[in-house]
């Protein structure tokens, strides 16, 4: 018998869909007054991928998806619901979710998206682990993608070097043993959004966005900083326990990745040697919703997350919102 809770639901197939186009450091220090020196040492970021202009964000759900439904050997005719997590869709409506279920031709799904910044695809994940739970749905898409290059100030060097573009997708369906989400939890504090928002779109911006009614991104990263490595921690210790688990029985951190001090920070705290986290923010910056499933899928294909092994994740974003989980593979 296997250590922890029984799980509900279950990850069948993982996609991902990761733009060509790289821009390293070196490409940023020409562009603003900053330095690959700063960037590596406060933030573990290395380069990052950003999407062409004319792509859309969808181009690359769709990618994900296909290539998650194809790993689970799921139909898109059997999925009942696409959820997709962004703040960056393609247009303030119709959902980015409709655009990849009409391209992956997936007609008997319900599909919507969930606003939630970086933790979005927690946020996405508990409501499809909730709808399989209450009987209402069998087969679940879940994407997280952002395309927050389109949204950043690159004049403000404080926020432009930290984020990169990507998409990741999960199929998720019923567990039948004893792998699969052992736990999970969301949370909201409205208290804080002045430290980290959008301006220019959205009826907020009527008395006060830009001009061109371009969207640009604020954070006050220092006080965000402050306040994430605290709720990772909260969260973590949350989702273990409820998992019926110890720390020490984790395999696996693979949390968010915004900002490796951070994420060392929190390993630190849960007691987890830097050897059982994984990281690829040097290769992608901060891809928000995209981060988790995008890191779980390189765990997986490098061969490092293996079946049977138990994975904790934590998410940290905008609002503020929070997440957690602990995943049996
Ligand atoms: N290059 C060079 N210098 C810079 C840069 C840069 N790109 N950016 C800022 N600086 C300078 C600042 O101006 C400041 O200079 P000063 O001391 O002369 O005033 C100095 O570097 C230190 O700036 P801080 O903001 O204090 O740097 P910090 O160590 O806090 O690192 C960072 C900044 C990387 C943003 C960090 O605070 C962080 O990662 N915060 C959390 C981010 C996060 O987790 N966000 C949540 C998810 S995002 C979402 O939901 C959309």
């Amino acid at each position: 018998m296997s250590k922890g809770v029984m799980p509900v639901s279950r990850i069948i197939g993982l996609g991902v869909g990761i733009p060509e186009t790289v821009l390293s450091n070196a490409d940023l220090e020409k562009m603003v007054d900053t330095s690959d020196e700063w960037i590596t040492s406060r933030t573990g970021i290395k380069e990052r991928r950003i999407m062409k202009k004319g792509e859309r964000t969808s181009d690359y759900c769709i990618k994900a998806a296909r290539e998650a439904l194809a790993e689970a050997n799921v139909d898109p005719l059997e999925l009942d619901a696409i959820i997709l997590a962004t703040i960056s869709g393609d247009m303030r409506f119709p959902a980015t979710s409709v655009f990849v279920q009409e391209a992956i031709g997936a007609k008997n799904a319900a599909a919507w998206d969930v606003s939630a910044t970086c933790s979005g695809f927690l946020f996405a994940l508990y409501n499809a682990d909730t709808l399989i739970q209450a009987g209402r749905a069998k087969k679940i898409l879940v994407i997280g993608s952002e395309m927050l290059t389109s949204m950043v100030n690159w004049d403000d060097r404080a926020t432009c070097v930290l984020f990169g573009d990507a998409a990741g997708a999960v199929v998720l369906t019923k567990a039948e043993d004893d792998r699969g989400i052992l736990s999970i939890a969301i949370g909201s504090n409205g208290s804080y959004v002045d430290l980290l928002y959008s301006i220019g779109i959205g009826t907020a911006s009527r008395t006060g966005g830009t001009e061109n009614g371009e969207a640009f991104l604020f954070m006050n990263g220092n006080e965000v900083f402050r306040h994430a490595v605290r709720m990772l921690e909260r969260t973590a210790v949350e989702v273990v326990h409820k998992a019926g688990l110890q720390p020490s029985d984790i395999d696996w951190l693979i949390p968010h990745q915004a900002n490796t001090r951070i994420i060392k920070a929190t390993a630190e705290r849960m007691g987890l040697p830097m050897e059982q986290v994984f990281l690829n923010i040097h290769k992608y910056g901060n891809t928000s919703s995209a981060s988790v499933p995008l890191a779980m899928y390189e765990a997986r294909k490098e061969g490092k997350l293996k079946d049977g092994q138990l994975m904790l994740s934590v998410v940290f974003g905008g609002g503020f919102t929070w997440g957690g989980m602990v995943v049996r593979f």
